[in-house]
């Protein structure tokens, strides 16, 4: 509990009045922006707390605060998109480590661990998320760290948190777990063991499909100081304007996500009983759902015919999206090592947005009976 309040509020108290109180001068409601670089000192020896804004910057200093206090970490640092919050993470180690790695990733993450493996010779192994004795045995081989994402993306495999933290800390490896499908409001890994947790921004926290960022949280003070002077070093911070926005963001995150996941679970009901649709993979919360469709249907007539989803690579904003991994977010994996995940050329995406779920359940059908075989195609191909 805080100093200066006499109870603890609840999370989405904290995250509606973020930025507000802070400016004591005007009584601000809504967070002040500061744009400047430079801070001016009194003397010598003499500072207000800021500096230089790559260091810390007042803004950004509040976004980091709530951001903390949401995935009950220590420290939180936000960064200019996800991939930077991976990136910084790894600033920790040292070429020939080894990390052991979740199967199941958001494709660019394996895209850095190739590229981390090429320049830096750091080692990963990919472990499927459920055998713990092949953990052990991969953990064995002086590994640092291990890195999973969960739910997984896209087949949505659910991996036991608490778990693999017992397993990684028996060889004082870390755990660092992305939480970006999630969003600390369905599971906090740190209260379940994990050291680390990463998010890209640009989804649910933000959440309206106009900002780019990321997060990095720790735990201990030790974890947050050495990422803390790394993060000066790099200098990926997150700008004012842009923490500004994620500020505003936040307040509406546990109202957004409630519909996300009401919009959802109402899909899935839905789409189990499409004779165009051969299974559906959903954890039973969040916002995401991946379908494998029946070979009836033609993926590109069904993406063309969508008229309130819309068919772009990305997840958690207000707006539905429907994404083919396959050619999009795992492009860059090859075929093989793909429909080995199950990333086959038949499996979509479906990021729920907060419209009417009547509107997305229908469009969904509309589409899909249109790009079924059942329907004739016209020379235009539509
Ligand atoms: C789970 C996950 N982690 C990290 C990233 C990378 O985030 P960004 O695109 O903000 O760099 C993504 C992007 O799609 C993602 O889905």
């Amino acid at each position: 509990m805080c100093s200066d309040c006499n109870w603890q509020k609840k999370i989405d108290t904290i995250l509606a009045q973020a930025g507000n109180r802070v400016d004591n001068v005007t009584g601000a409601i809504s967070m002040p922006l500061y744009f400047s670089t430079a801070y001016r000192h009194e003397g010598l020896g003499k500072s207000t707390g800021y500096d230089y804004s790559r260091m810390t910057e007042p803004t950004r200093d509040v976004l980091e605060d709530v951001l903390a206090k949401l995935e009950n970490g220590c420290k939180a640092y936000a960064v200019s998109s996800g991939m930077a919050a991976i990136q910084l993470v790894f600033t920790q180690f040292n070429t020939g480590d080894h990390i052991v790695v979740s199967d199941d990733l958001y494709g660019g993450s394996f895209r850095f661990f190739d590229l981390l493996t090429k320049h830096y010779h750091l080692r990963f192994s990919k472990w499927n998320g459920n055998d713990y004795q092949e953990l052990d045995q991969l953990l064995k081989d002086d590994a640092k760290a291990v890195w999973i994402e969960t739910p997984s993306n896209p087949t949505m495999k659910v991996i036991d948190i608490a778990a693999v933290a017992t397993h990684a800390h028996e060889v004082n490896a870390q755990l660092i777990v992305d939480n970006t499908f999630y969003t600390p409001l369905i599971q906090q890994p740190l209260n379940l063991g994990a050291d680390i947790v990463v998010h890209s921004a640009t989804k649910y926290l933000s959440g309206h499909n106009d900002l780019l960022a990321g997060v990095v949280i720790c735990k201990s003070e030790a974890t947050a100081e050495e990422i803390g002077n790394n993060l000066i070093t790099i200098g990926s911070n997150l700008s004012p304007f842009d923490s500004w926005l994620l500020i505003r963001s936040l307040k509406t995150l546990p109202l957004r996500l409630h519909k996300q996941e009401e919009n959802a679970q109402a899909i899935v009901k839905d789409l189990k009983n499409s004779d165009l649709v051969e299974s559906v993979l959903y954890p039973g919360r969040g916002g995401m759902i991946s379908i494998y469709v029946k070979p009836a249907v033609n993926v590109d007539r069904f993406l063309q015919h969508l008229q309130v989803l819309s068919f772009a690579e990305s997840l958690g904003g207000t707006e539905s999206l429907v994404t083919v991994p396959a050619i999009q977010t795992h492009a860059n994996l090859s075929r093989e090592v793909r429909e080995a995940a199950g990333i086959t050329d038949n499996l979509l995406r479906i990021s729920c947005g907060i419209e009417a779920s009547e509107d997305l359940i229908h469009d969904l059908n509309q589409s899909l009976t249109i790009a079924s075989d059942k329907v004739e195609v016209n020379e235009n191909g539509k």
